[in-house]
């Protein structure tokens, strides 16, 4: 190829991935459990057209009361690899649905899946309001300044006023809201929703087959075509409560929705397929394409022609024999190729991968090339580590999936001492998978289990046994918290006199980092009044 064509060529693969970019959408739906995230997921496909039936996405929740029971982690572990990423088309926008596990003791999974979205949709039950998982979730989404979009659920059933659940999301949620639809009544009463953001009403038919486009169109909201379809009654209190909420919240700015600062609000009843056409619209029109991201070294464009990305969650096979695992790896610059040499950095070594997975809807499948914005699932033999990078040869590293103190901390064993080979590389990998967290006890080398819930220790027994023929058992430790420690120089009378009085109590964590096992909450407090020059972090990057 001569010069001219080289560029040429170079200009049209540049406009290409400009336009992949820019019709891409990568987000998470969080929610309380039972809150409707399963069932909006579901709808959301449905508009896709990317499944045909409802009831076709399965819940990737394990049934209440099954904290113990084997074959429902297993089958949860299944279905979560099939519903991963959940991929599909709508009116040209390729949509990228990143799955999160209901359970609370999966929590860490959800922030790390949180690393790697653009934006999020949280789901909110019109009768429970705001609980505490919807807390702790958008806690993490507001200090990441992710763009949020709330939708409230169920509006079916009967639940609280419209005014009441702002209050609280305010709150408790502390985000800025601007409605963008109203309900019309609810429960018994509900007729259906004001559409703020397209100025149009939706009636209620109760039918989950109705015409998704079958709105009315009300320019005027004074209008007494209003009263027709909704009754005097219903209308009037429409046009009350939307003045009040025009005079109370602020307008829709799509700015400030970007950088984290307002959050709009909707309304509708998933179940029924009601008032998600709104939202969904809502959404491909206002939230972010692929965001650039900030790197060791620099800030990294979506758009940069050279491919970039890095890990945010490891699958293990489901079947033990074969140990191969599945990475997700975040697009975030450039294109993804098969057979490609890519660069992995903490390793600094170029790998190929000769069979990337993309997913859609509901499978899984080996592409050729994908974009950045999408999500990609390699096959991996235990290269990998969660929050690893892979790059086309720049030398750096994404920032950003730290480590949470762990809740829950245990002694881990070796019940079986002909196996011990096994067991390490079993509590290596469950670990690199990002399972639970381990800390070795500096002055007597002792290994410390750490979870975010209690479900973890029986799964970590019970996959060490199944996959890696290891037996463990556990021992009770008695410690608050985790914390990482910063100190600004390790020769100072302060950190060394730390150093020795605090020297049962202090490990290293995986990567060999400094943390410090608090036994509770008064011994932290004293801690930190003793020594104000050493710092103690409850997350590992700071
Ligand atoms: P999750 O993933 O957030 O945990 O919630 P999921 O979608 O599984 O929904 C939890 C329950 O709430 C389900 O009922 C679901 O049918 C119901 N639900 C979801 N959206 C609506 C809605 O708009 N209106 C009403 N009335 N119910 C809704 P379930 O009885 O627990 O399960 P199922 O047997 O119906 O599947």
């Amino acid at each position: 190829m001569d010069i001219k064509s080289c560029i040429f060529a170079g200009n049209i693969a540049k406009m290409k991935l400009d336009q992949e970019i820019k019709r891409r959408r990568t987000f998470a739906i969080i929610a309380h459990p039972d809150a409707g995230k399963t069932t909006l997921t579901e709808k959301l496909l449905l508009f896709g057209g990317a499944i045909q039936e409802a009831g076709a996405v399965k819940s990737n929740k394990i049934t209440k009361g099954a904290t113990s029971d084997f074959m429902e982690i297993e089958r949860q572990r299944g279905i979560s690899v099939a519903t991963s990423v959940l991929a599909y088309e709508y009116k040209g926008i390729k949509i990228n649905i990143l799955d999160t596990p209901g359970h609370k003791d999966f929590a860490e999974d959800t922030y790390r899946t949180l690393t790697a979205v653009d934006s999020v949709i949280v789901v909110i039950d019109v009768a429970k309001g705001v609980e505490e998982q919807t807390e702790k979730l958008v806690e993490v989404c507001r200090m990441r300044k992710i763009p949020i979009i709330v939708f409230i659920n169920k509006l079916d059933r009967e639940g609280r006023d419209a005014f009441d659940l702002y209050d609280e999301i305010e709150q408790k949620l502390h985000l800025k809201i601007t409605p963008l639809s109203h309900p019309i009544g609810m429960g018994y009463d509900f007729k259906g929703i004001y559409n703020i953001w397209e100025k149009n009403v939706n009636l209620f038919t109760g039918d989950p087959r109705k015409d998704i486009e079958d709105t009315i169109e009300i320019n005027d909201i004074d209008s007494p075509e209003l009263d027709e379809l909704v009754g005097k009654q219903a209308a009037n209190t429409l046009r009350d409560e939307l003045e009040l909420s025009l005079g109370v919240y602020p307008e829709f700015d799509k700015d400030s929705y970007l950088a984290g600062e307002l959050q709009p609000v909707f309304f509708g009843s998933a179940l029924n397929n009601f008032g998600v056409r709104e939202l969904l619209d809502c959404f491909i029109d206002i939230a972010p394409e692929p965001q650039s991201k900030e790197s060791d070294t620099r800030l990294v464009k979506p758009n940069e022609k050279e491919f970039s990305g890095f890990v945010f969650k490891i699958h293990a096979n489901m079947d033990p024999k074969h140990r191969d695992r599945l990475a997700f790896v975040k697009i975030v610059s450039g294109t993804f190729e098969r057979n490609k040499p890519y660069l992995h950095v903490r390793q600094d070594k170029k790998i190929k991968f000769s069979s990337p997975n993309a997913f859609f809807a509901e499978k899984k499948e080996v592409v050729d090339i994908s974009f950045a914005g999408d999500i990609v699932g390699l096959h991996d033999t235990g290269n990998f580590i969660i929050g690893d990078t892979l790059t086309e040869g720049e030398v750096m590293n994404y920032k950003g999936i730290p480590n949470f103190s762990p809740e829950f901390f245990k002694y881990i064993n070796n019940a079986d001492p002909m196996k011990s080979k096994q067991l390490y590389k079993g509590i290596e990998q469950l670990m690199d998978e990002g399972v639970a967290q381990l800390f070795t006890l500096d002055f007597n080398g002792r290994k410390v289990i750490g979870t975010v819930g209690a479900l973890q220790f029986d799964v970590i027994q019970y996959r060490l046994e199944h996959e890696y023929g290891a037996k463990c058992s556990y021992e009770n430790i008695n410690i608050h918290k985790a914390c990482w420690v910063e100190v600004a120089d390790k020769k100072s009378e302060e950190y060394k006199d730390f150093a020795r009085v605090k020297a049962r109590y202090l490990a290293k964590d995986k990567h060999g980092r400094e943390v410090f096992l608090a036994d509770s909450a008064f011994t932290l407090q004293m801690t930190q009044q003793n020594y104000p020059n050493v710092k103690l972090h409850f997350v590992s990057e700071f």
